[in-house]
């Protein structure tokens, strides 16, 4: 039994008596004490692979802020790892592959990752769920199919992707079959962490808003589409599911219709024709700009209420950033936040109910 469970209710599109929230990358380098724990690890893979650690920062948000949901500390990049990329994040710099996915050859090495490799993310999952004893649902994630390939065929973070984007138009078969063994990594890995207690999954598309539509359709929602079948086919009960393609707001209708039960939006869409484009049929998570976050209270505050008044008083909003937290948010900006989606979203359920 979860005793806050607003956001798997929103999620359900159920009444809630507030507009839940969560902050993508609500753990992390704003955070005076995430910063402690990550010095105490020693780098970002050695508290991303150690449970206890991981466990520790994915409930400092938690901690100081009356949030709805808790999500996993981790990262997307953990499955390519498992591959045998060899992952590692250089200080002040990013995520770098040791190995890229470029040519026939590494595209044919390629192989759903053994599920033993990435026993840490597992772990870390079982150990929060019994530390958050019930309080708020815990989210799982994974990067899409295309992300991943993203960071797996570049060798790390671009500007552009340009490698991954020249390979769709001359070697389509290549990425083809790239996302197509990430779809089946993604997938087992979600379910393993659904297993280990996850009350949520997110796929993470950060980069599939670079593509043109039909790109878009073929190297990123399908294999998301993929995903999400594989999921709904596992016996067992249905654990709800959101997709998140920044850059994606051409395409709501599309994605609303992949079968995931919330979609992400980022700060460009305008979320009251966002919710009239796709209609009941998802939940909607978003969509403050991240930058908001450096301001001041009062205009945290005027911008968050905002976002809570357009989405309407209608359920199924969760309320989120447009993309993750930067790191020198001040975190009593990230409290004005939280207090004011609760506190507006409450007034405009009174009124509506009034009216
Ligand atoms: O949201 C959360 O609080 C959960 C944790 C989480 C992290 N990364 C922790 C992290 C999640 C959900 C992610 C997802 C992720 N990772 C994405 C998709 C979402 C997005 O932000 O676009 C991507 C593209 C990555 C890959 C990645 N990881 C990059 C590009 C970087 C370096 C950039 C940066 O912000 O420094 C990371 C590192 C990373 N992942 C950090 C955190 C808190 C910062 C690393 C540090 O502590 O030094």
């Amino acid at each position: 039994m979860i005793q806050n469970d607003t956001f798997l209710r929103a999620l359900r599109r159920e009444p809630t008596p507030h507009t839940p929230v969560w902050l993508m990358r609500q753990a992390g380098r704003y955070l005076p004490e995430y910063n402690a724990t990550r010095a105490k690890a020693g780098s970002f893979m050695g508290l991303a692979t150690n449970p206890a650690l991981a466990a520790e920062v994915t409930l400092q948000p938690l901690a100081r802020f009356p949030l709805d949901a808790a999500i996993l500390f981790s990262d997307i990049l953990t499955v390519p790892d498992a591959m045998g990329l060899g992952l590692s994040f250089a200080e002040g710099e990013g995520p770098r592959f040791a190995r890229t996915v470029r040519d026939e050859a590494a595209v044919r090495a390629l192989a759903v990752p053994d599920l033993a490799k990435l026993r840490y993310v597992f772990d870390a999952v079982a150990l929060i769920k019994r530390e958050l004893a019930g309080r708020v649902p815990l989210i799982g994630f994974a990067g899409s199919p295309f992300t991943l390939a993203c960071y797996m065929i570049e060798g790390g973070g671009s500007p552009d992707f340009a490698t991954v984007r020249r390979m769709a138009y001359a070697r389509p078969d290549l990425l083809g079959e790239v996302v197509a063994v990430n779809a089946r990594a993604v997938a087992a890995y979600l379910a393993a962490q659904i297993d280990a207690g996850a009350d949520a999954v997110m796929l993470f598309d950060t980069w599939g808003g670079l593509l043109p539509a039909d790109a878009y359709r073929r190297f990123s929602l399908g294999p998301m589409r993929d995903v999400l079948a594989a999921l709904a086919a596992r016996p067992g009960p249905r654990v709800p599911t959101i997709v998140f393609t920044k850059g994606g707001g051409a395409w709501l209708p599309e994605i609303a219709a992949s079968g995931a039960d919330g979609v992400g939006l980022d700060w460009t869409v305008d979320i009251a024709a966002a919710r009239a484009a796709v209609g009941g049929r998802v939940a909607l998570q978003g969509n403050l700009d991240p930058l908001v976050l450096l301001t001041d209270p009062d205009t945290v505050r005027r911008e968050a209420s905002a976002i809570v008044r357009a989405a309407g008083p209608a359920p199924g909003h969760i309320f989120n950033l447009g993309h993750g937290i930067v790191p020198g948010t001040p975190p009593e900006n990230v409290a004005a936040l939280v207090e004011a989606v609760h506190a507006t979203s409450r007034t405009v359920r009174l009124a509506a109910a009034a009216s």
